[in-house]
């Protein structure tokens, strides 16, 4: 048992880090890039899309308080992979945290576990991209064949005059006494759209680090002032106008229908639980720490500063949202162009909202390739995958062969599948994440006080603590089947450890080696 937790040595690593030459990665990634990274990531689907459900279902205007207790649990995260992003600069993020602090066996299960954000992260993403863009070219009289608008097997159905889920619009056809099967139907064959999205991001990668951290800041600048708009529009309506506001927000707190999750405190629990999506992606910023100038500093900028910058967005937007519409009126696909369509004389709502979504959830998926791949290069070096994963570019100096194939899986992955059941597995995986990453930083705190760190979790163990426990309960609010996808994902992934990992693991040849030293020393 004793070799499954071998651990890596912080002086291994810290070497590592040092490399240069052109088959490592470029270290040309500033503050600004860092930054804009993480909001890349952050803001997407989840304010865009699962917001109005989570008001609607469960939180109702207390889906402000949702908000900032999910923020609050991931700002405990946050500051934990702050101080491990600026003490191991490198691409493996919590892989190879784990790697330092628990050994082999808990870093092959974190980097197994971080496919499920980021790869399935990003062709959950995909779809819901696919969505937007089919429907705002459809506002434009573009149409692609329905048969090319889905994944594999979804029904779609022809609602005035937009082909639509079927799935999506149930409820919405029942309201107005709709019979389905009175509407011109057919059935998906492939996603082309969530297709082309992902090889397109892919490409980008490839190409080069900055030109992809450029593109994202570009693209970042456009949604953030989307974002803003929408709270200025909003905001001085609701200046104008409070009686409205004060009437949507009352009462804040909806009472308990009996049972747990139907508003009341429980819906908030249960509303942090679902809009935690909306937080996920501020730890992808640290999977391009071997590529930061100055990832010391520069680190803790990205992922502190882009989690405190969305967590104030997501709060004023999810406030003004349930104030100038009845949270009762939000379960829709598109809340936030409902939001601004409420104010009088605004016709371009959701003109905007909608680009906003297009081109926030293209960064989303930019990003989270970016991490995806860079923890597969880590686990490549690391020789728990084969070696050809970490070859870098000779002249682009990013990970190729490994962008390449995440890219061609989750393109192929995004296109073919229904993915929705998906979001949730997302969500647990990137929990469990946060709680190793917690338990690492006290872990190293205790063994190796003396490490100088750049950056300080503050108040550890207090901190990590509770990122743990706050993570570990909203893991407790998913349903079970969500934990049972997660318990085989599990399974599966040790299989392939047992079968390859273990057997090629650099760390675990070297600590072999090491013993048969030592054995022969003791024999002479
Ligand atoms: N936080 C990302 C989103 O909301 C994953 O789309």
């Amino acid at each position: 048992m004793a070799n499954l937790l071998v651990k890596k040595t912080l002086e291994m690593i810290q070497l590592e880090s040092a490399e240069h030459g052109e088959h490592t990665l470029r270290r040309v990634l500033g503050p600004v890039n860092l930054l804009t990274l993480g909001i890349g990531a952050i803001i997407g689907a989840g304010i865009f899309v699962l917001t109005g459900a989570a008001a609607a279902k469960y939180a109702g205007p207390a889906i402000v308080l949702s908000f900032v207790l999910a923020g609050t649990a991931c700002t405990f995260a946050g500051l934990c992979y702050a101080e491990f992003a600026s003490l191991i600069p490198i691409a493996g993020s919590a892989y190879t945290y784990a790697y330092a602090t628990l050994g082999e066996l808990f870093a092959w299960i974190i980097g197994w576990d971080l496919i499920l954000e980021y790869a399935f992260g990003a062709a959950t993403v995909a779809s819901g991209w696919s969505g937007y863009v089919l429907s705002f070219l459809q506002d434009f009289g573009i149409r692609i064949p329905p048969k090319f608008t889905s994944a594999h097997g979804e029904v779609l159905v022809n609602y005035n005059g937009h082909w639509e889920h079927l799935s999506r619009i149930k409820d919405t056809l029942a309201s107005q006494h709709i019979d389905p099967g009175s509407l011109a139907h057919t059935g998906s064959y492939f996603d082309l759209v969530a297709f082309l999205a992902i090889m397109a991001v892919t490409l980008i990668l490839i190409v080069g680090i900055k030109e992809s951290a450029n593109l994202n800041s570009a693209i970042v600048i456009i949604k953030i002032s989307i974002v803003l708009v929408f709270i200025a529009v909003v905001g001085f309506y609701a200046l104008r106008h409070p009686s409205i506001f004060w009437a949507n927000w009352h009462p804040f707190i909806p009472p308990n229908l009996g049972t747990f999750g139907a508003y009341g405190w429980s819906g908030i629990a249960r509303g942090a639980g679902v809009i935690f999506f909306a937080y996920i992606g501020f730890d992808a910023v640290s999977t391009a720490a071997q590529e930061a100038k100055n990832p010391k500093r520069d680190m803790p900028i990205g992922i502190l500063g882009s989690l405190i910058i969305c967590t104030v967005l997501y709060i004023l937007v999810s406030l003004l949202l349930t104030g100038v519409v009845s949270y009762t009126a939000l379960n829709v696909s598109d809340p936030v162009a409902i939001g601004i369509d409420a104010v009088p004389g605004v016709r371009w709502g959701s003109f905007l909202v909608k680009m906003g979504a297009i081109f926030g959830l293209g960064t989303v998926m930019l990003v989270m390739l970016l991490g995806q791949s860079r923890v597969f290069y880590s686990m490549s070096r690391d020789g728990l995958l084969p070696r050809w994963a970490g070859a870098i570019h000779p002249r682009f100096r990013t990970p190729w062969i490994s962008t390449g194939l995440v890219g061609c899986c989750v393109a192929i992955f995004a296109a073919l599948i229904p993915i929705g059941i998906l979001g949730e597995l997302v969500s647990i995986g990137t929990l469990l994440a946060f709680v190793i990453v917690c338990a690492g930083v006290w872990v190293l705190r205790v063994r190796r006080p003396d490490l100088p760190r750049a950056f300080k979790t503050p108040f550890v163990p207090l901190v990590p603590i509770l990122g743990i426990i706050v993570s570990l309960g909203l893991m407790a609010s998913l349903p079970g089947s969500t934990w049972l996808r997660l318990i085989i994902w599990l399974i599966a992934g040790m299989v392939l450890y047992f079968t390859y990992g273990k057997k090629h693991s650099r760390v675990q040849l070297a600590a072999q080696a090491a013993a048969d030293a030592a054995n022969v020393a003791s024999a002479r």
